[in-house]
């Protein structure tokens, strides 16, 4: 009887092991456990500081879909190793022809906080259930907590009717002329020049435009700006918020156009403002890209790949995803190494962002820690 209990109370310490478990370091693209031992699952994830407690948002993702079926999960830490799932701060709905019913796509929600309201502001890219990724728009929910639960507020393309703040009169002209049945072939010089001319801006400017590729971002003056791939994931737009960060102002510029960047991750360090990108080949991972701007409003420039070590033309197999600013001078870059026929599966990168020439790098490490 004795080694009966024996046995069930060591059983019970193993089961629980995983669980208790402290992590001390960070061991990107190996399965990370939360605090219940099951691998974290906030994929196209964000990080919020909110007093002494980092709270990880991200995509839940099923065994063999990517599409929302759950919605977006958080999770919370005191030291951004070890996490507690908080569960389901978004939850996706059945009912019938909702904008964020379950099996639409909702992807790379970020959350902000806003000081004024005391709310949380949750945005993220949607597409609506059996449209693929054809409606292009931009989500955003609230709530009064910062692991929710997170009332859906609306679903939209972006800046319906308004140009982009560099477009004044001349450039206004010029976007009259052009003609799609001009430009019927893609990537070719002219097609370059007339996409940057305004061309699919001038499509989508009833509708309103794209917003698929996404994150936010706080400035030290408390501005918000959602960041996201537009005009066929050609050209990042930056929109600036209004003051409850619920809206766009109707305030725009455009990064890189033509450039086709993705997964945008965006930082501020001694004035400059950072941004990460990937390419556009889906769940393939491909080489980033990195550019920086004295001011949110442009312009940016283009700069070499940040990443060295294995793998580095590769983004370590990942795709950016999120910059954590610890404090001014030690940034985390986040990333995800998917894995489309086993979503659930997917991995995160979290590395240390260095400086060389006082340009950002990220070098690749199996293993390391604050
Ligand atoms: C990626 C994008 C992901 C997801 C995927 C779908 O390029 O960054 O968020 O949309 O395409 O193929």
């Amino acid at each position: 009887m004795k080694s009966f209990f024996f046995a069930v109370f060591l059983l019970s310490t193993l089961i629980s092991l995983p669980a208790t478990a402290q992590r001390s370091t960070i061991r990107s693209g190996e399965i990370w456990p939360d605090d219940t031992g099951v691998h974290i699952n906030a994929h196209g994830g964000g990080v919020l500081r909110y007093g002494d407690t980092w709270y990880w948002f991200g995509e839940h993702k099923s065994e063999h879909t990517s599409d929302a079926l759950v919605g977006v999960t958080c999770y919370s830490s005191k030291d951004l190793v070890n996490w507690h799932n908080c569960g389901v701060a978004l939850s996706v709905t059945d009912e019938r022809g909702h904008d964020i019913e379950r099996g639409c796509i909702l992807e790379r929600p970020k959350v902000i906080y806003n000081p004024v309201t005391k709310k949380f502001c949750m945005w993220f890219h949607l597409e609506l259930k059996g449209r693929g990724y054809g409606a292009a728009r931009y989500g955003v929910a609230v709530a009064e907590r910062p692991e929710g639960p997170y009332r859906f507020l609306y679903s939209q393309r972006a800046d319906a009717g308004t140009w982009p703040v560099e477009f004044g009169a001349q450039e206004l002209a010029v976007a009259d002329t052009l003609n799609e049945a001009n430009y019927k072939e893609w990537w070719t010089p002219s097609w370059r020049k007339a996409v940057g001319q305004g061309l699919i801006l001038k499509h989508d400017f009833g509708e309103g435009q794209m917003s698929r590729d996404m994150t936010l971002f706080v400035d030290d003056d408390g501005k918000a700006y959602h960041i996201f791939s537009s005009e066929e994931n050609l050209t990042l737009h930056i929109a600036e918020l209004t003051n409850d960060y619920l809206h766009h102002t109707g305030r725009y510029t455009r990064v890189a156009p033509a450039g086709h960047n993705e997964a945008p991750a965006i930082f501020k360090h001694n004035g400059t403002y950072w941004m990460i990108t990937s390419g556009c080949t889906g769940w393939a991972p491909n080489e980033a890209r990195m550019f920086s701007a004295p001011s949110v409003w442009g312009p940016w420039t283009q700069h070499p790949n940040p990443c060295r070590g294995p793998k580095a033309d590769l983004t370590f197999g990942g795709q950016s995803t999120f910059v954590i600013t610890l404090e001014e001078g030690k940034y985390i870059f986040m990333a995800d190494i998917w894995r489309p026929r086993h979503p659930i599966d997917a991995r995160y990168i979290w590395l240390p962002i260095g400086f060389e020439n006082n340009k950002p790098i990220i070098r690749w490490q199996d293993e390391w820690n604050f």
